[in-house]
């Protein structure tokens, strides 16, 4: 009797907190596209080239692979290059701030420091993209457990903000460090070319073993109560468990997807949820369980070819970055400049387009929605996915 009465007491505390933001808590979000109110805005200070370790080679295009082994340790993309990409971010800031949106930034850290853990020695990487490492579900600000060892140290960037927003009420979730031990990176993993990655991933193997969780926040993208996610080069199965039972406790739950894609690393250029029931989905990598979606009644839209060219630096991603949008309101998309084709597109959908140039931050691996994490959106916590 009177356990039924404490859970019927949780349930209503628990209905009134995660519905409405009751607490004015300065964390709060449930999804890609309510009215954005505040925002994490990377960083390009300090960048540093990774070496080609295991794990970055089976996430990186091998006409890069030199590139790695000859800029290791330096200044990712040169000096002159992550000059333009501070500048192109700190227009992005200002265009938010215009649009009413709160922008905070991380810490500027000397990446190239060398780390030592009992596991493994490192330089880090940049507090570049926060989508990577930082996911809000409702009050709660989750810090990923990353697989990537120059960016196991990335989460002190953010501390000093996460800190302050604990203290003014919102929860903090740390997943398990992972050790980043040799065992969790398959040794043997074949990649000597495209066409081997390709093979493996067709079979479901990646770099990443199940050793203990991993996975990077990007993996992750946030529908109100179902939250979608796949199994990459950077996420494993354990990783995803975690987090399925994490959400759980609030009511959401986690689906899996997958996607036809020889190198899956970070679901939004994949499969970008941009509204209620709308999400755009690469047309180079069609997701395996798109009948569920549409079952469900969303519209499935297909982004047109980016217009990047070859000759400019993409690091450590494809050009599908121009699918990679930033929803500031469910009817306005912050969108490259000159990506003119998707424009058009948003346009006909009776979204507007808010425009700025980010192709040198580009090189650096992300897009709009990779280069930000929403800390707060004005709404509540529905479902979507009935
Ligand atoms: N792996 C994606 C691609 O190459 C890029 C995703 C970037 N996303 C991110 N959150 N860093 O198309």
């Amino acid at each position: 009797m009177l356990s039924s009465l404490r859970r019927k007491a949780t349930q209503t505390v628990l209905r009134a907190t995660s519905t409405q933001n009751v607490n004015n808590s300065p964390v709060w979000a449930w999804n890609e596209w309510d009215p954005l109110e505040e925002v994490i805005v990377g960083r390009a200070e300090n960048a540093i080239c990774p070496p080609l370790t295991h794990e970055v080679k089976a996430n990186t295009y091998e006409y890069w692979w030199d590139y790695y082994n000859d800029n290791a340790g330096k200044p990712f993309g040169g000096v002159e290059h992550i000059k333009k990409a501070i500048a192109e971010m700190d227009e992005v800031c200002k265009i938010l701030e215009l649009e009413g949106v709160t922008v905070r930034r991380p810490e500027i850290i000397d990446w190239s420091k060398d780390v030592k853990t009992p596991h493994f020695e490192a330089q880090g990487l940049y507090a570049a993209m926060p989508r990577d490492i930082l996911m809000t579900i409702g009050d709660d600000i989750i810090e990923a457990p990353m697989a990537w060892r120059s960016r196991f140290f990335e989460y002190q960037a953010y501390r000093p903000m996460i800190k302050d927003y604990f203290r003014r009420g919102a929860n903090w979730t740390t997943v398990p460090k992972p050790h980043m031990s040799d065992e969790l990176y398959d040794q043997n993993y074949p990649i000597k070319n495209v066409e081997d990655r390709h093979r493996l991933a067709e079979q479901g193997k990646f770099v990443t073993t199940e050793y203990e969780p991993c996975f990077d926040a990007a993996d992750f993208i946030r529908a109100g109560k179902d939250v979608f996610a796949q199994r990459s080069q950077v996420t494993n199965y354990m990783g995803l468990e975690w987090m399925r039972r994490h959400l759980a406790k609030k009511g959401i739950k986690l689906h899996l997807v997958s996607f036809k894609d020889p190198n899956p690393m970070h679901i939004d250029a994949t499969f970008n949820i941009i509204g209620e029931g709308l999400v755009l989905s690469n047309p180079d990598r069609p997701c395996k369980q798109v009948d569920l979606f549409k079952k469900a009644g969303w519209d499935i839209v297909k982004p047109p070819l980016p217009t990047i060219p070859d000759s400019h630096p993409l690091y450590m991603s494809s050009k599908w970055l121009s699918m990679n949008v930033l929803m500031i309101r469910p009817d306005a998309v912050l969108v490259e400049r000159d990506e003119i084709p998707i424009q058009k597109m948003f346009e006909s959908l009776g979204i507007k387009c808010i425009k700025a140039s980010i192709r040198y931050a580009n090189s650096l691996g992300g897009g709009f929605h990779c280069w930000t994490t929403d800390v707060r959106r004005k709404g509540e916590l529905k479902s979507y996915f009935d």
